[in-house]
């Protein structure tokens, strides 16, 4: 991703200030995927490394994962997972409990969304203290799918995401990130 293609992704983010509470600085992609031009690039970004490697299932994480997700998994003719936070999904599942800031909470995916040995992407918006993804990794490990890799448009490096799930083997990939957050 060249530097212009950068700068352009981060002009379309709007940052809110002091929400949800004083002092952190909201990083609002919605700007962004409405905005046609930054919405392609972002997918095109996500997608590009993987075109042609035989990607069966790209998994997106509730709820802005879902928007990107399916757009990646279009670009790359690959399948779309969804990673639900709990009580959403009908059929069988796998559930794993993760820590938030305040308490615990848990996401879940259907048992047979992905087949042991399936080359999957994990794809989310943001990765911030990594905790949500990690989780989504835990999901999928149990159900035996091959992580190609972790992919999000936003890393917030300050908070340690990616060493995370790098510890857990899983390669990280971000296109922009906002440093000292
Ligand atoms: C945000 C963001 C990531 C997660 C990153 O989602 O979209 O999913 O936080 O944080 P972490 O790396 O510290 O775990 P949020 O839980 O706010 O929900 P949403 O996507 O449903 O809006
Ligand atoms: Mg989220």
């Amino acid at each position: 991703m060249t530097s212009s293609t950068a700068e352009k992704l981060i002009s379309a983010i709007r940052t809110i200030p002091d929400y949800p509470k004083p002092g952190v600085q909201f990083r609002d992609i919605t700007t962004l995927l409405g905005n046609a031009n930054a919405f392609a690039t972002a997918v095109e970004g996500l997608a590009q490394p993987f075109i042609g490697t035989g990607i069966d299932k790209i998994a997106g994480i509730e709820a802005r994962g879902f928007i990107l997700g399916g757009a990646v998994a279009h670009r790359l003719c690959a399948g779309f997972v969804p990673i639900r936070k709990k009580g959403k999904l009908p059929h069988d599942i796998v559930r794993v409990a993760y820590s938030l800031e305040y308490g615990l909470d848990e996401m879940e995916m259907h048992r047979d969304g992905v087949k042991p040995g399936e080359k999957v992407i994990l794809i989310d918006d943001l990765i911030a203290t990594g905790g949500t993804a990690e989780a989504a990794v835990k999901l999928l490990g149990q159900i035996g799918a091959d992580i190609v890799a972790a992919c999000f448009v936003i890393d917030l490096p300050d908070l340690g995401g990616r060493s995370k799930l790098e510890a857990l083997g899983v390669p990280v990939r971000t296109l922009i990130a906002f440093e000292g957050e």
